[in-house]
């Protein structure tokens, strides 16, 4: 299915649900299930839901040997959590982008205002939090904005999932900016994606990353949309 018409498709109202490779809530629900209970999103106070976290985990274990994943807007480390497990088996590393509690006011000119700048949980939090859940070593925690981040991105460090949940007016300058480090077969996820679950801005920017080029392997998990580059 073209990529265009796997959108429509997803975003349709009251579209068919049950079309493989489509939208596959049983399947997602299981993985859900199975993988998306681990970490206590209360706690982190993390914004996925847990089939989005079972496929997150999912695709992170499809990583090459020794893969790299970025993930665009860590806050507290739930999402963080999820891919650092599922990259386990392939020993991935994880890049993780965010300001933390670092750049207030910077982060209050920038800010979509999707995220309460109150109380965002800090660089050594989320670092002691991934430590504890056994991830120590395999992790980098880049405390700064993803613009900054992909401008001084280390050119022969290429990325085999890029996870967007940062900024929701910038997905697609997200993806433009780490594009060209996507090694061939990267999967991309965007998180907020949907119109009935996330953000119109982030759906219209998704329109324009997978619009464009050759997908293969899309999946629609509630509000993330994704694909592996062909
Ligand atoms: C929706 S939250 C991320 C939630 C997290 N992925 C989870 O599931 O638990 C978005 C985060 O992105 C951060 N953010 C905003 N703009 C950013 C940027 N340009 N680069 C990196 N992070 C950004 C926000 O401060 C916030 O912490």
């Amino acid at each position: 299915m073209a990529s265009n018409d796997f959108l429509e498709k997803a975003w349709r109202e009251n579209g068919p649900k049950v079309i493989s490779g489509f939208s596959r809530p049983l399947y997602h629900n299981l993985q859900g299930l199975l993988r998306g209970y681990k970490y206590d999103k209360r706690a982190y106070g993390g914004m996925i839901r847990h089939t989005e976290a079972g496929m997150l985990t999912l695709w992170a274990s499809r990583i090459p040997q020794g893969g790299v994943i970025v993930e665009i807007g860590c806050y507290g480390g739930l999402s963080t959590s999820y891919l650092l497990r599922g990259a386990g088996s392939r020993a991935g590393h994880v890049y993780a982008i965010d300001p933390f509690a670092r750049d207030l006011e910077i982060q209050a000119e920038r800010t979509d205002n999707c995220v309460s700048l109150e109380d965002k949980p800090s660089k050594a939090l989320v670092a002691s939090r991934l430590e504890q859940n056994g991830f120590a070593g395999r992790f980098t925690l880049i405390e700064g904005f993803s613009q900054e981040a992909a401008r001084d991105w280390d050119k022969s460090v290429g990325i085999d999932f890029l996870w967007i949940d940062g900024n929701h007016e910038q997905a697609y300058q997200d993806f433009k900016d780490f594009e060209p480090y996507l090694n061939p077969g990267a999967r991309v996820a965007v998180h907020d994606a949907h119109p009935r679950y996330g953000y119109m801005a982030v759906v219209e920017d998704v329109k324009k990353i997978f619009g464009k080029g050759c997908w293969r392997d899309m999946e629609h998990v509630k509000s993330i949309i994704s694909g592996v580059k062909a």
